[in-house]
This record gives C-alpha cells, structure tokens and sequence, in this order.
C-alpha cells in the first residue's frame, strides 16, 4: 500500500482470531491503516486491539453479533457514528462445523447462513455508500475451498461459502463503476482455533495427501493474499475467487512416488511404441 493510504479506515470481522487477527495487525502496523475488530469474543479482540496499539498502531475493538442480523445494522450504524465509514472491508468472520448432510437441523443452516453469507451482505450494503462516493473502496470476503469442492459433512458450511463467493461477484459487477473492487479469498486448511476444532486426525491426514504442498497454511499467509486484495495495488482486481490453498483446488490425482522418483511414470508408459496416452509432459 502506498503511502497515500496512510488514513484508511479497515473493518476486519472476527479480527480477534486466526486469520482475521493476522489482517488486523498486517493493515494497522504494516499499512497504517486505522482498523475496527468487528468480533462476538471481547476478551479475544481486546487482547488483539491492545497488541496493535502497543506496537505504535491505531486499532478499536467493536462487540459484535454477526449471527443477529436484526442487531447488526444497528451496532454497525454506531460503529460508523462513532469512527467514520470503511474504506476496507474484510468480510473474515465464519463459522463451521462438520454436518451430514441428510441431518443439519434448521438451526444449524441458519446459523451458518447467517453469519457466513447473511452478514457480509448487511456490512456491505452498509460500506458500499461511502465507498461509491470516495470512487474507491476495497471489500474481501473470505469463503473457503469448501466453496468451490465438495467435501463430506461440508454441506452447509460448503454451501454458505458458495453463496458468499456467488455473491461477492454480485457486488462487484455493481459497484466497479465507483472503483469499487470486491473480491473472495478461498483458503486451504489453515491452522488455527477454527480448524482444530473441526478437523479430526482423519481430516489432517487426509488434507496431508490431498493439498500438493503436504502441509496447512498458516494465518499470515492467508492474511497477505487479503492484504493485496485490499491494496492499490488490486485495483484491476474484482470479482475474482483467489485460491490460497498450497494447490488443493488445482490438483487432481497426486501420485506420491512422483515427488521423489519416476517409478510411477515407468509404470505408466506406453504399451506401444508411438501410443502417447500414460505419457506426461
Ligand atoms: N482455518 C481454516 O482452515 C479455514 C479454511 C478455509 C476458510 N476459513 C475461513 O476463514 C475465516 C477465519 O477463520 P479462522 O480459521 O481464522 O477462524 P477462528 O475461529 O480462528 O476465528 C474466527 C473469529 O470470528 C469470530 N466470530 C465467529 N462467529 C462470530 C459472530 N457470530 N460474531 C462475531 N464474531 C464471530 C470468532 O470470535 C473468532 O474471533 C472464516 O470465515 C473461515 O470460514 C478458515
């Protein structure tokens, strides 16, 4: 970010864990930006906003729901009385859970929806205003690989992160006019307090044979890709879904001998002389 950017002012949801609190420190203390953590954990964001002021940035922690949509307008209507509107917002708040999908109660689906697709739209109806007027504005919805593939027990959460990535380019074909770009971060497994909670020794595993860089992602990682979104630099950038997943949504099958020998090519290679099919490359 240039230095023009000095005085933005950044919405971070669920900036008080994980990936969301990476964005908040990276925006206040790499980018001088002026950063709001939107979370439903006081203590969490507080010990986030303290960290960030000690370290010389600008950072406020905001009480809030985002599963009561009702409530949201209104503490999202004090928070801009009180600090001004976005010029940044990193739609980072989510919540998951491992659920067949023949059995996911009602509440359970709304629960998700609501805070996974249902509030990103309210705070993007409630940024987009002052964005449209400033001709420039940066919103980053964070939806998931469990969006763009299919995973067991990820239907509903799989589901809302579809819709928040259908969604994000809704917005975005409205608002480029303005200059207004908005985007969606699909992350790998990532470590952090969501995802050991959700996933088993199974679902490590497995994420070990399936993600082509044979590890988790980790907060800052993802947190950089958000940053560039959200930069000058992005300006040409919207409507896009950008993968931060060390190759899982680009992988197909993934031969482990590959990696180390060409055992697996010989045994693939051609019956005939001059026959191409089992050939790579
Ligand atoms: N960790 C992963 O493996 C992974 C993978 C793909 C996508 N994601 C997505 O990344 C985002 C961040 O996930 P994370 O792993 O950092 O999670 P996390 O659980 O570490 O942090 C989430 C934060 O959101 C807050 N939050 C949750 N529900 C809220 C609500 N109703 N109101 C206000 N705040 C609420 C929590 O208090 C917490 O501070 C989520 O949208 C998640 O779906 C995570």
């Amino acid at each position: 970010m240039t230095s023009e950017r000095n005085s933005r002012v950044a919405l971070v949801t669920g900036g008080g864990s994980g990936i969301g609190r990476r964005v908040a420190e990276k925006l206040a203390l790499e980018h001088s930006a002026r950063v709001y953590v939107l979370d439903r954990d006081a203590d969490a964001s507080a010990a986030v906003v303290d960290g960030i002021v000690a370290a010389g940035g600008r950072a406020t922690a905001c009480l809030v729901d985002l599963a009561d949509s009702v409530r949201l307008r209104e503490r999202v209507d004090f928070v801009t009385a009180e600090f001004g509107p976005p010029d940044i917002l990193v739609n980072n708040a989510g919540i998951s859970a491992m659920i067949r999908a023949e059995e996911c109660l009602l509440e359970q689906w709304q629960a998700m929806v609501n805070v996974n697709v249902t509030a990103p739209m309210l705070l993007m109806q409630h940024a987009l205003p002052h964005m449209k007027q400033q001709r420039w504005g940066r919103i980053v919805n964070v939806a998931s690989i469990s969006g763009i593939r299919a995973g067991t027990g990820r239907m509903p959460y799989g589901t809302s992160k579809a819709a928040l990535i259908a969604m994000s380019r809704q917005f975005a074909v409205e608002v480029a006019p303005w200059g207004v770009t908005v985007n969606s971060i699909a992350p790998g497994p990532v470590d952090t307090p969501l995802a050991r909670a959700n996933h088993s020794a199974e679902t490590r595993d497995t994420y070990g044979e399936m993600v082509p860089m044979r590890r988790y992602g980790t907060p800052d990682e993802i947190a950089d890709a958000i940053l560039f979104l959200a930069s000058e630099q992005a300006s040409y950038i919207t409507g896009q879904t950008l993968a931060v997943d060390g190759g899982f949504v680009a992988a197909g099958i993934l031969v482990n001998d590959l990696h180390d020998d060409s055992s697996a090519l010989k045994r693939f290679a051609p019956a005939q002389s001059g026959h191409s099919a089992g050939k790579l490359g």
